[in-house]
């Protein structure tokens, strides 16, 4: 079908010389194009404000692609690939200098699919838009579609605000908002898993489930992000997207289809039945704390205070732990434990299913493992070996990223949303209606946490988090459950 001219796909990075660019987007694009993924007539314009050509660029990015692409770098792919990269000079801050953009459209010709990813910080997103639209760009009759990374906002009301600002440029439905946990490979299997197995489907509800926990916890502390991070925090770096996104799909409803619409709908059932947490109540639902210096990965490191670009009296939260439940029919009831943390002790993330049981008998367990393990576990009872009636536990342990063919089969997370964005499937990315629902949660428990004056709890580096949020289960007769302590 292709003539060429005719159908081309060009792929505009905004913030082409940035971390995200050379480390994320630069080798999934790498990762598709030799794995034959990319769309057959495609450009890659990249713009930055640095003085490079296309040649010097292309020098520069050769280093960061043999380190970071996936699959196995060849000289021979690379420079196949990079046949389809131009380098252009401009200030995305400069409305005239979009015209040079055009130009270089103008030169590919045809019909285009258009992809402009604003790997720029969130200010710029809507003046980028603006200057795209005013600029003639988008009254081009190809389809546009822009990608953008979180933060969506810091509220609900900077959220619409945006919104609103990128609407004025591009419709809802071309507005690709990026979650890289909904490109994990083991947060799509969740869906499988559960409604592909009448097994874990049919006992999938609150006459069978204790409790939930997902959990995501980091070795790491702010590295070089301190000035984003002081004015963001745990709860907003890591609880409204990312683990509302594990959440949602885990209590959802299996959707009619496989469309975004439907998957998107059901998910946001679940954050809509949010319970807001109480007046008063704060204390037994939510643990904030922050790292002090500690031994991280057997090497000293600094406490969050003296990290680059933090206020030195910060009372920003790198950990959380939070007590939610959800008003629907499948899961009333069952607490759900949310924990995620920065220089802990270890690098794990997962989600637990504790099964109910009677007294005296150890619980089943599910836990779905995201990261750096990607498998699936589950602990039972069986008889001991022997001639003794005694029942001991026992497991299966499915480990998916312990197959060879498995973990080279597995794209990384923006290898898929690219994909993803090329092909138009929505379903990857946070929908709107997510972004309203998931601000509005946490615009009411920020507002709590205010009003109550919630004590901040230092921990050291190297643990995981303070003793107080392995208290707020110990009063509910639990415990955190991991693999090695379930
Ligand atoms: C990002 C957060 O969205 O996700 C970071 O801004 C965090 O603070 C990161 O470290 C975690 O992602 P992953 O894929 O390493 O679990």
């Amino acid at each position: 079908m292709s003539n060429g001219k005719q159908n081309k796909t060009v792929f505009t990075i905004f913030g082409g010389t940035g971390d995200l660019t050379y480390r994320k987007l630069l080798p999934a694009f790498y990762n598709l194009f030799s794995l034959y993924k990319m769309p057959q007539d495609f450009e890659i314009l990249i713009l930055g404000r640095k003085e490079y050509t296309t040649e010097s660029y292309i020098e520069i990015i050769k280093p960061w692609l043999k380190k970071f692409t996936r699959t196995n770098f060849r000289d021979e792919v690379f420079d196949r690939m990079s046949e389809h990269i131009q380098y252009l000079v401009i200030n995305f801050t400069e409305e005239a200098d979009y015209a040079l953009i055009k130009d270089v459209y103008e030169q590919w010709g045809g019909v285009q699919q258009r992809l402009y990813y604003l790997a720029v910080a969130p200010q710029f997103f809507a003046p980028i838009a603006h200057s795209l639209k005013n600029s003639g760009i988008l009254d081009e009759k190809d389809s546009h579609q822009v990608m953008i990374e979180k933060p969506f906002g810091v509220d609900i009301t900077s959220a619409q605000m945006l919104h609103q600002q990128m609407c004025q440029a591009f419709n809802d439905e071309s507005i690709y908002r990026i979650d890289h946990y909904l490109g994990k490979e083991m947060i799509q299997n969740i869906m499988s898993v559960r409604f592909n197995n009448t097994l874990f489907e049919g006992i999938w509800n609150n006459l069978q489930i204790d409790n939930i926990q997902i959990s995501a916890l980091e070795t790491v502390g702010v590295e070089n992000r301190g000035a984003y991070y002081d004015q963001t925090g745990a709860l907003k770096d890591m609880v409204q997207n990312h683990l509302f996104q594990i959440l949602s799909i885990v209590g959802m409803e299996k959707p009619e289809d496989a469309s975004a619409y439907d998957i998107q709908s059901e998910q946001v059932k679940v954050l809509d039945a949010l319970i807001p947490i109480e007046k008063g109540k704060l204390r037994e639902h939510l643990v904030l704390g922050q790292y002090s210096s500690g031994t991280s990965s057997d090497m000293t490191v600094k406490g969050y205070l003296e990290e680059e670009n933090i206020n030195t009296n910060s009372t920003t939260e790198t950990f959380v732990a939070m007590k939610v439940f959800i008003d629907t029919p499948r899961l009333a009831g069952v607490p759900i434990y949310i924990r995620t943390g920065k220089r802990c002790d270890r690098r794990s993330t997962e989600v637990a299913i504790q099964f109910k049981a009677p007294e005296g008998i150890l619980p089943n367990l599910l836990i779905i493992k995201i990261y750096p393990d990607e498998g699936i576990y589950l602990r039972f009872n069986a008889k001991k070996p022997g001639t003794t009636p005694e029942v001991v536990p026992v497991f299966m342990d499915f480990c998916q990223s312990c197959v060879y063919e498995n973990r080279i089969n597995t794209p990384e997370a923006y290898e898929r949303l690219i994909e993803a964005a090329f092909k138009k499937d929505k379903a990857l990315f946070t929908s709107w209606a997510q972004v309203l629902s998931s601000w509005k949660f946490i615009d009411h428990l920020v507002e709590r946490i205010n009003e109550e004056q919630m004590i901040l709890h230092p921990y050291p580096s190297g643990q995981s988090g303070p003793h107080l949020a392995d208290e707020m289960l110990r009063v509910d007769g639990r415990h955190w459950i991991d693999e090695e302590h379930g």
